[in-house]
């Protein structure tokens, strides 16, 4: 009885982890431009500005009424700023680093 009922559970196991590498499957190739710097704002961000930009925690600036250019922003991911560390080995690559710009800009008003 015991023995059928971890069979059984296996089973379900095995389906479940399938059925989930699928959906992985599916979503990345799928991701668009904005959708991956939004994720790599989520990631590497947000802890900080919040998902919207606004948290300030840290000190950290109100990224809405932010109105530094493109050079700028990328100045302070490479060199980090007071409180805020270099961000730009975490995120890997300039590709990367201007699709967080990209959003950034995207959240002020
Ligand atoms: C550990 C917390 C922390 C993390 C993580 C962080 N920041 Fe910051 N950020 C700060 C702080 C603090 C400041 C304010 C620096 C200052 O001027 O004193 C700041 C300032 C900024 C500014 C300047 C805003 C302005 O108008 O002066 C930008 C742009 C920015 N961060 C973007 C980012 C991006 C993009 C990421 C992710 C790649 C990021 N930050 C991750 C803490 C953080």
């Amino acid at each position: 009885m015991v023995l059928r009922a971890l069979i059984g559970c296996g089973f379900l196991f095995f389906l479940v982890s399938c059925s989930s590498n699928q959906t992985q499957k599916d979503i990345l190739p799928t991701e668009t431009p904005q959708e991956k710097g939004a994720s790599l704002f989520l990631i590497h961000c947000a802890s900080c500005h919040g998902e919207n930009g606004k948290l300030g925690a840290s000190g950290a600036k109100d990224l809405t009424s932010s109105k530094l250019s493109d050079k700028e922003i990328t100045n302070i991911i490479n060199n980090g700023k007071n409180a805020m560390p270099p961000m730009n080995v975490l995120l890997e690559n300039k590709e990367n680093i201007d699709l967080v710009i990209q959003h950034v800009k995207s959240l002020r008003k």
